[in-house]
């Protein structure tokens, strides 16, 4: 890629080693959040990406895609729709479960938030199986959204080298440190 803002941008990503359990090379964005260039810059490389692309929809995983999905709704123009996590949405929902390594999960979103032939892209800080964002993408396209691209922070370097998901693109600012 060669944008020099990417470096700053991996490197104020904290990483706590056995967080939340041994083994796991946690990749925590709250130090990103706490350095206003490179959160800026973050933002800014997804808003030049998406505002002219006519997405109508960012899609918000929970809760770390709240973080960032936001800010670039409000500057490309489009509206903010959180995906949530079981029992959170108070009002008439869909569901989609996606696999954990123990368990499945699964995320839920108001019906009446997207109508038909809306163009989305989903937000969230972490690719890691992809699951949690494959779950995202048949959210929307049960409600007829068009998914036109997932877009993280931060993705491992084989789900990267797919670049895709579902058969939607997906866009990755770095690789974890
Ligand atoms: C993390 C991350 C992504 C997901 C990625 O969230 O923020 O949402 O895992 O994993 P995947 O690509 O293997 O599906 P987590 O499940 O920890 O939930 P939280 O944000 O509520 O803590």
């Amino acid at each position: 890629k060669g944008d020099p803002r990417l470096q700053a941008i991996s490197e104020a990503i904290r990483v706590i080693p056995d967080f939340p359990k041994q083994g796991i090379m946690f990749q925590d964005i709250t130090t990103l959040l706490l350095n206003h260039k490179a959160f800026k810059d973050t933002v800014d490389i997804f808003v030049d990406r998406y505002r002219d692309m006519e997405i109508s929809v960012v899609a918000g995983i929970e809760a770390r895609g709240f973080m960032f999905g936001p800010s670039i709704a409000l500057a490309i123009g489009a509206k903010f729709v959180p995906l949530r996590k079981p029992r959170k949405l108070p009002g008439d929902v869909i569901s989609e479960a996606y696999v954990l390594e123990y368990g499945t999960d699964c995320l839920e979103m108001h019906v009446n938030a997207v109508q038909p032939g809306e163009r989305a892209v989903v937000i969230d800080d972490l690719v890691a199986t992809g699951g949690t964002l494959s779950a995202a993408i048949r959210l929307l396209e049960r409600m007829g959204a068009e998914v036109v691209e997932c877009a993280c922070v931060i993705g491992l370097p084989e789900v990267k080298g797919h670049s895709r998901l579902n058969g939607k693109p997906l866009y990755i600012l770095v690789e974890p440190r």
